[in-house]
């Protein structure tokens, strides 16, 4: 079965972020793909110390869920990450996840369709937005999009659910989801190639 991750990288629960990713899964799970909302928790999540360990032992030494996302890339085929907007950022919580987990498992994730979406109470949500797209667009991730960009405006759960339009938004992003999705699957029963990368390339600087 088609499954969508989404990681809710807020330190509540069953707050706005939450409740904008619960809107989108809906309308995966009225296509037939499975979600599940993981919940990276509210306490600390350690930040990369670039020890660069991961590239000899293929994991992340601090042994906590970005591991265990970075070992489930198999069970899953589209990714959506969930984030409050802090001071016009996403939250710290979920860039020091998201930072651990690339470096890990960027290449596992690659060709997986991925969208952000991130609640706020009044502003920055475009420039967080932005921010967790970044790491999308740099793993070879289809970014999925919505019919604005995804955000979502409250402070408690239920001021998001005054929020038409960022309701509206949540479910046209789980529409255009599944279609990708769909597009995909498609394709390979129909013997279209992936995408063949070249040996990448690092430079890091010029001469
Ligand atoms: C440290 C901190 C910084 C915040 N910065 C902003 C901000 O820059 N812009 C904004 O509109 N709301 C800001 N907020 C409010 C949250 O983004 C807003 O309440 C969000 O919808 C909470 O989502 P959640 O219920 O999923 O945690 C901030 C909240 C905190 C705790």
């Amino acid at each position: 079965m088609t499954k969508v991750l989404m990681i809710n990288g807020s330190p509540h629960q069953k707050g706005c972020t939450y409740t904008a990713l619960q809107e989108c899964a809906k309308v995966l799970n009225s296509h037939g793909i499975e979600t599940e909302i993981l919940w990276i928790g509210n306490q600390e999540v350690r930040g990369c110390i670039a020890c660069g360990r991961c590239r000899e032992i293929g994991r992340c030494i601090f042994d906590d869920q970005v591991n265990q996302v970075a070992s489930r890339t198999d069970e899953f085929d589209g990714l959506i990450v969930g984030s409050p907007v802090f001071y016009a950022g996403p939250s710290g919580q979920i860039t020091s996840f998201l930072d651990r987990l690339f470096y890990i498992a960027g290449s596992r994730l690659q060709k997986k369709p991925a969208a952000s979406i991130v609640s706020c109470r009044r502003g920055g949500a475009s420039a967080a937005y932005d921010r967790l797209n970044k790491y999308f667009e740099i793993a070879n991730m289809p970014v999925v999009t919505s019919q604005y960009w995804n955000q979502i405006h409250g402070n408690t759960a239920e001021e998001a659910l005054q929020d038409a339009e960022g309701l509206q938004t949540m479910r046209t992003l789980g529409e255009n989801m599944a279609w990708l999705l769909a597009c995909i699957e498609a394709g390979r029963k129909a013997g279209v190639p992936e995408p063949a990368y070249e040996k990448k390339t690092y430079t890091n600087f010029i001469r």
